[in-house]
C-alpha cells in the first residue's frame, strides 16, 4: 500500500501537526506500508527525501516522482490539525481524486471544524453552553451579552484549533480586545458563556464495526484555561486518564462522546472534549476530528493507557477506511 502521510499544513497549528506527524510515521509498520510523508504548505506539497533533496507531488493525479520511480499513491493518511486537512479541503481533493483517506469526510470534516455549525448539528443532543455569532463587521451589544452570560466568558474564533485566538474575558473592559484577538483568524467567532467544571478529553473510534471508547482524560490546566502554553509545555497542565469520576459521569461522557461521533458521521479516531460541572452534568465543547498526536498529545497517552500502540490504532484505521 503506497501511503502519503499528508503533514503540516497551513494553519496556526502547522508546528503541532508535524510533531504529530513525526510520531504517526515513527509508529507505523514500514515493514507494511511504502509511506511517504508529504508536506503540505499552501500550494508546495513535497517529499524531503534523506539526502534533503525536496521533490513535489504532482497534485493531478496525487503522485510523486523521486529518482525517475514514479508513484501514484493508493491512501492518503492525513495529519493535519486546521486547514486544509481538518476542515474538509483536503477530504474534498482527494474525493474528486478517488483516494482513500483516514479521517472523518468531507462534509464531516466541514461540520466538525466549523464550531456553530457543530453546535447546531449536535443541538438537543448533548449539552451546550449558550452562545452569541459573530461575523466580521456586524454590530452587537456589549453589554447585553455580558448582562445574558456573566463573567468570565469565553471569545474563541470560530474556525481553529489549539486555543489560538480564544480569551477567556473576565471584565466587559476586556471584551473589544478579545474580539480583535479571535478576528484575527478569521472572518467569524463565538462568545460563550463560560461553563465552569472539570475539563475531559475524551476519544472515540468506530472502525471495523467495533467501537473503541477510549479512556476518559481530566485535563488540569495550570493557566486561567487549557491554552496553548498549558496545551504543549510540560509542567503547565496535569493530565489524568483515566480520569478519577463516578461510574455515572463516566457513562454520561461517553454516551454523549458517542452521540457527537455517530451525529457528525465521524470517521477514524477523534476526541471529544467536555466540561463536567460540580453537579456532573457534561458541556460539549467541540470535537477534533484529526485530534493532538504529539508526544504530549491526550488520544496517544489514552492509547497507551488501553494497551494499543499508535502503531495498532492506525492499522485499523487503515483496515477501516482504504477500500
Ligand atoms: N487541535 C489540537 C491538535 C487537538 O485537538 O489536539
Ligand atoms: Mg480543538
Amino acid at each position: 500500500l503506497k501511503i502519503a502521510l499528508l503533514a503540516g499544513g497551513d494553519s496556526p497549528e502547522r508546528e503541532i501537526a508535524l510533531q504529530s506527524a513525526a510520531q504517526i510515521e515513527a509508529a507505523l509498520d514500514h515493514s507494511k506500508y511504502d509511506i511517504t510523508v508529504v508536506d503540505l504548505h499552501h500550494r508546495d506539497w513535497h517529499y524531503t527525501a534523506p539526502d534533503g533533496r525536496q521533490w513535489q507531488v504532482d497534485k493531478n493525479d496525487f503522485s510523486i516522482t523521486v529518482n525517475g520511480v514514479h508513484k501514484v499513491f493508493d491512501y492518503a493518511l492525513i495529519i493535519i490539525h486546521g486547514t486544509p486537512g481538518e476542515d474538509g479541503r483536503l477530504q474534498g481533493y482527494l474525493d474528486m481524486m478517488g483516494i482513500p483517506y483516514s479521517s472523518c469526510s468531507m462534509t464531516s470534516s466541514v461540520v466538525t471544524f466549523d464550531k456553530i455549525t457543530t453546535k447546531r448539528t449536535l443541538a438537543g443532543r448533548v449539552n451546550l453552553a449558550r452562545e452569541v455569532f459573530l461575523r466580521r463587521g456586524e454590530a452587537f451589544d456589549a453589554a447585553k451579552i455580558a448582562a445574558d452570560f456573566g463573567m468570565p466568558l469565553f471569545v474563541k474564533p470560530n474556525a481553529s484549533g489549539s486555543s489560538f485566538g480564544v480569551t477567556k474575558v473576565h471584565s466587559p473592559e476586556e471584551l473589544p480586545a478579545a474580539i480583535d484577538a479571535a478576528f484575527a483568524q478569521g472572518d467569524e467567532i463565538l462568545i460563550e458563556e463560560c461553563i465552569a467544571g472539570r475539563e475531559m478529553g475524551c476519544g472515540i473510534m468506530i472502525a471495523g464495526g467495533k467501537e473503541y471508547i477510549f479512556p476518559i482524560t481530566e485535563i488540569i490546566s495550570k493557566k486561567d484555561f487549557f491554552d496553548y502554553q498549558a496545551k504543549y509545555t510540560a509542567g503547565y497542565s496535569d493530565e489524568i486518564t483515566p480520569a478519577d469520576i463516578t461510574p455515572e459521569v463516566k457513562a454520561e461522557l461517553n454516551r454523549m462522546t458517542r452521540e457527537a461521533y455517530k451525529t457528525c458521521r465521524c470517521a477514524g479516531v477523534v476526541r471529544v472534549d467536555f466540561i463536567v460541572t460540580p453537579s456532573g452534568k457534561p458541556y460539549f465543547i467541540e470535537l477534533n476530528s484529526i485530534p493532538g498526536m504529539s508526544a504530549g498529545s491526550i488520544v496517544p497517552k489514552q492509547a497507551r493507557e488501553m494497551d494499543m500502540s499508535l502503531g495498532e490504532l492506525y492499522d485499523i484505521i487503515i483496515a477501516d477506511t482504504c477500500r
